[in-house]
């Protein structure tokens, strides 16, 4: 069983405590959260980061928060440098509400979590984004069940995508996932993908009502390890 730590945090919502926790982050990570032009985007940014390194350092004590120094990979990934960092692995999302930090030892690991949005125009990019097979079991069910089915197969799609580091660069419609009656999730990859769905394995998170998550960890199986530490 591979253990995977979560941690979750609403967004701060005190631009002051937002400027004293940046004092952790790097010079890269304060010229980002100063682009951006909203308040609310730049907590939230603050907030997810701060989470990781906070995460990071309970898995190797010796790293404070704010010593951790990151690289990234050909797709935008950013993984810890530190020497002491071993085989430590990390994945970070963002949406509106909620932030995520997925932590593992030697294993890819991706997370994702989306606010369920109310609108019905989400619909319109399932045929570009969902498999044949997504895309028939969604018809068939009634709104509701609809649009939580949607955002299921969504955040499940991020995550796996988000574990291989390769982002969008994957072809998502190619990528499949079913839920069976027992609420299993299963994965399906085209051959193309030069994948094996096996040693993948999924598990999906509720934080809130309007917010969906997944966590996809390349190992045998996976048990969530959730914390939701207080950064305010
Ligand atoms: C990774 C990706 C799927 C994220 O989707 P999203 O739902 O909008 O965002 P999330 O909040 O879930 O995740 C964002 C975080 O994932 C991490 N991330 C970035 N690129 C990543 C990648 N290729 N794989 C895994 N994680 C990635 C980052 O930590 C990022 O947070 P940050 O921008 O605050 O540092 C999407 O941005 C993507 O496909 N990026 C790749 C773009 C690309 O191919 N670039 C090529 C540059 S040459």
């Amino acid at each position: 069983m591979t253990v995977v730590d979560l941690a979750l945090a609403a967004p701060l919502a005190s631009t002051g405590r937002a400027a004293q926790l940046s004092l952790i982050l790097d010079h890269d990570e304060r010229d980002r959260a100063r682009c951006f032009h909203h308040d609310a985007d730049r907590l939230l940014y603050i907030t997810a980061h701060a989470l990781t390194r906070h995460t990071l350092t309970n898995r190797r004590r010796s790293i404070d928060p704010s010593a951790w120094r990151f690289s990234v990979g050909p797709w935008g990934r950013p993984h810890p440098v530190n020497a002491e960092t071993g085989e430590l692995r990390f994945n970070l999302s963002h949406t509106q509400g909620m932030t995520a930090v997925a932590v593992a030892e030697g294993v890819d690991v991706g997370v994702d979590v989306e606010w369920i949005r109310p609108d019905d125009w989400i619909y319109d990019t399932a045929g570009t984004v969902f498999s044949p097979a997504e895309v028939a079991s969604l018809v068939e069910l009634a709104d509701d069940e609809r649009r939580d089915r949607f955002f299921l197969y969504w955040t499940l799609k991020e995550s796996y995508i988000k574990a291989r580091g390769m982002g969008v660069s994957l072809p998502l419609e190619l990528i499949s996932f079913a839920r069976t009656v027992g609420e299993e999730v299963t994965l399906d990859l085209d051959p193309s993908l030069e994948d094996d769905a096996s040693s993948w394995a999924f598990e999906t998170f509720r934080p809130s009502t309007e917010v969906r998550g997944a966590v996809a960890v390349r190992a045998p199986s996976i048990e969530l390890e959730l914390s939701w530490p207080d950064l305010s």
